[in-house]
């Protein structure tokens, strides 16, 4: 229910406490383009709302960032760079981005995305607890394929938590994952010394402490293997309902995924028995030093698929992309002649050391049979 007050300011009055109204609810954006209908949720960055775009006869999601990152030129020229990055991704296990930029009131940051049915992942066992391995694997590995698409274009998600992983129903299908936020992190993250305290200048944490790399706790330079150790740790409390530490407070998780051995899955959850090869599978993708861990999203969705049953099994390899063929032709174009060992070369080479060969061995018979 909406009250209105003496001040003009519009309340929620229906959850047994006061609010005010939020101020985008109702409102048309972009020219009227998009009317907001209702926010789905609200995260460390901003809010997202589900609104119509009636000349496209559908509905869309819209992220609008906290107004205090409005205004701000880095954030913005920072925001803009990742989210052109974004909308460069087109693996289907990675939401769509329509469009992004300044909402033109007050400037602040909005994207447009594909509007997703279903739940997220943390929603998901929530409600529905662990999940089994056979439901668990072929999720992730579907996000691996989203991620090996990213990492190939530089991009680094650096906040993977289940928040971010979407299970949506698509096409009759349910368990459809799709990876939200990539390299959205990177907008609020300021320049960290090692070692230095992770807040930003917002005074929000960036990456979220429970799934967190140890190079990332630490404030180092993070590639694609940070994603892999997030991912790793994802699995491990899809499949458990627990994290791979027992850890009281975010700093203390902070801490052990720097200094900590991981919990063996068959140890954390003594009930349900797990492949030992799975817990390996674990181990590797979530060792402290990203030279020990899988080196690429597509090899560490490749050794979890023995382990997630005919589903698993029947999904398509998650291997680097496959070179486009403008990706070829330049390829080919920049070789050096001298490079030019095609096929037929290679058959031209052989045929002249044969010739020379056989030239020499009649060259050799010849002085023989005149030495006679
Ligand atoms: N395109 C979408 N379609 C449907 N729901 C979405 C979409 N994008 C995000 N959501 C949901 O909206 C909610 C808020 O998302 P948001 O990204 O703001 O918060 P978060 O993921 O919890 O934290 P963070 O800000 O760190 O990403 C989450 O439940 C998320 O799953
Ligand atoms: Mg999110």
């Amino acid at each position: 229910m909406v009250v209105q007050i003496a001040s003009g300011q519009e309340f929620w009055y229906g959850c047994g406490c006061m609010r005010p109204k939020d101020p985008f609810i109702g409102r048309e954006l972009l020219g009227g383009q998009f009317r907001v209908l209702e926010k789905i949720g609200t995260g460390g960055m901003g809010s997202v709302y589900k609104a119509e775009q009636p000349a496209m006869n559908r509905m869309v999601a819209i992220k609008i960032l906290h107004p205090k990152l409005a205004g701000r030129k880095d954030l913005t020229s920072r925001f803009r760079r990742e989210a052109r990055a974004m909308s460069q991704l087109t693996h289907p296990n990675t939401v769509k981005v329509f469009m992004y930029g300044e909402l033109e009131d007050d400037g602040s940051l909005y994207i447009v995305m594909e509007m997703l049915e279903g739940r997220n992942l943390n929603q998901t066992v929530r409600k529905e607890g662990p999940l089994p391995v056979e439901r668990a694997i072929p999720v992730l590995i579907q996000c691996c394929g989203a991620l090996q698409e990213a990492h190939d274009l530089g991009i680094v998600h650096r906040d993977l938590k289940p928040e971010n992983i979407f299970l949506s129903k698509q096409g009759g299908m349910a368990d459809y994952p799709k990876v939200l936020d990539f390299g959205l992190a990177k907008v609020t993250e300021r320049q960290m010394q090692p070692g230095s305290v992770i807040l930003t200048q917002e005074g929000m944490v960036f990456g979220t402490p429970e799934f967190m790399s140890p190079e990332q706790a630490q404030g180092k330079t993070l590639d694609a293997r940070s994603d892999i150790y997030s991912l790793a740790v994802i699995l491990y409390e899809v499949l458990t309902g627990k994290l791979p530490f027992s850890a009281r407070t975010p700093m203390e998780y902070i801490q052990k995924h720097v200094t900590d051995p991981i919990i063996p899955l068959s140890e954390r959850v003594p009930d349900r028995k797990f492949d030992r090869g799975l817990d390996a599978v674990l181990a590797k993708a979530l060792e402290k030093q990203p030279d020990n861990r899988y080196q690429t999203a597509g090899e560490f969705g490749e050794a979890l698929r023995q382990y997630g049953g005919a589903a698993a099994k029947a999904l398509p390899p998650v291997g680097p992309r496959a070179p486009s063929l403008s990706g070829e032709l330049k390829a080919a174009s920049q070789r050096s002649p001298a490079q030019g060992t095609g096929p037929s070369a290679k058959l031209l080479v052989l045929v002249a050391a044969a010739c020379l060969f056989a030239g020499v061995l009649i060259a050799v018979l010849v002085m023989k049979v005149l030495a006679h």
